[in-house]
């Protein structure tokens, strides 16, 4: 069976930019506090007239470049939200219109800030099948209209963004059989029981939009942040730890980790308990706080763009998110 290449990489960014001192004007909070309890600085925030999946089409259009992909080439398109344009239809639907991906059959991937991996693992399934050869991922999500921009607990914490993969069942030539590249596995899980962790509670079936809803601010983000944080830890640790082992590696094979972005503390503390030196961890956080789904997919861009990713390096990719549904890969680049 044929292994799925990352060939194509892209990311976008909003250009407004909300710096900590912007939230000092909006909450009782600090620049101090964000910058010693998140590891964030600034955060980028979409116009009014942008949604989600303009954000994705602006990330998809620079993998598809790098990638030498048409849009039409496209045989299947996968976005990571939870912020589509609008509950129905699909925003994959919306991207594929607007790229003029006419072949692409296109769908949404649910799991929060676990997105960008979840939605790569499912493209993944597909290339590797056979079924489609040409795949985009994205992770996309527009967070910042979904916040409660009245709650410092969440508020300070999120930004806009969009990151996007462009897959292909690659052969290599000259592979090494003892080293294989491409996406070599992915791993998922869930833990339902953990849902209330992480939740926008109105919007859905079980507690429509209606206007007392909308006054209880039952439509925006609720986080029980350190509980989160002390799952993060332990389920990223974990889940990296079974996706190195089924290959028959350790963590000193890792030259790079490729994770979400939602707390320096959180990376930190993984990346000791992994034993992997925390400059093999790429960080944007900084610049773009926590972007969901789009936070993995962006952070891959930025490695491969700034020269990092060399042919044959080992990339451990981890993210996790409301479900709490998080995961690990592994990819020989
Ligand atoms: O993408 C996956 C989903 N999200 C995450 O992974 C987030 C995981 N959690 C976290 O990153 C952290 O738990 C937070 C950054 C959300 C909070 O950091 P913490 O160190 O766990 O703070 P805390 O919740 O224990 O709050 C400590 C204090 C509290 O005050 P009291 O009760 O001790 O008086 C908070 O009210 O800090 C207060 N606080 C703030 N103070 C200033 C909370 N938010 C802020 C704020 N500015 N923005």
């Amino acid at each position: 069976m044929a292994r799925t290449h990352i060939i194509g990489t892209g990311s976008y960014a909003p250009t407004q930019v909300l710096t900590n001192q912007d939230l000092e004007r909006l909450v009782e909070t600090s620049d101090a506090w964000i910058r010693e309890r998140t590891g964030i600085q600034e955060r980028r925030q979409a116009a009014p007239d942008e949604a989600t999946s303009d954000l994705a089409v602006n990330a998809a259009r620079n993998a598809l470049e790098m990638a030498g992909v048409a849009p039409g080439d496209l045989d299947l398109i996968v976005v990571g939200t939870v912020t589509a344009d609008m509950p129905m239809p699909s925003c994959a639907a919306l991207v594929q219109s607007k790229l003029g991906a006419k072949r692409a059959f296109a769908f949404d991937v649910s799991a929060a800030c676990a997105g960008g991996l979840y939605a790569l693992s499912v493209a993944d399934q597909f290339v590797r099948s056979g079924q489609v050869k040409r795949a985009l991922v994205v992770g996309a999500d527009l967070l910042t209209r979904a916040v409660d921009w009245t709650d410092r607990n969440t508020c300070v914490l999120f930004g806009d963004g969009a990151g996007a993969l462009v897959l292909g069942a690659e052969q290599d030539a000259d592979e090494d059989a003892m080293a294989p590249r491409g996406i070599l596995s992915t791993h998922l899980r869930t833990d339902g029981d953990l849902a209330n962790l992480l939740c926008i509670p109105a919007g859905g079936s079980r507690t429509p939009v209606t206007a007392d809803n909308v006054d209880a601010n039952l439509h925006k983000l609720k986080m029980n942040g350190k509980e989160v944080f002390r799952f993060a830890v332990r389920a990223l640790v974990e889940s990296t730890q079974a996706s190195l082992g089924a290959h028959g590696m350790d963590t000193t094979q890792v030259d790079h980790v490729i994770a979400h972005q939602a707390n320096l503390r959180i990376l930190e503390a993984v990346m000791e308990r992994l034993e992997i030196p925390k400059e093999k961890c790429w960080l944007n956080l900084h610049k773009y706080g926590n972007t969901s789904s789009a936070s993995l997919p962006m952070s891959l861009d930025e490695a491969q763009r700034a020269g990092r990713l060399k042919r044959g390096d080992v990339i451990a990719m981890m993210a996790i998110g409301a479900g709490m549904a998080w995961g690990s890969a592994v990819v020989r680049w």
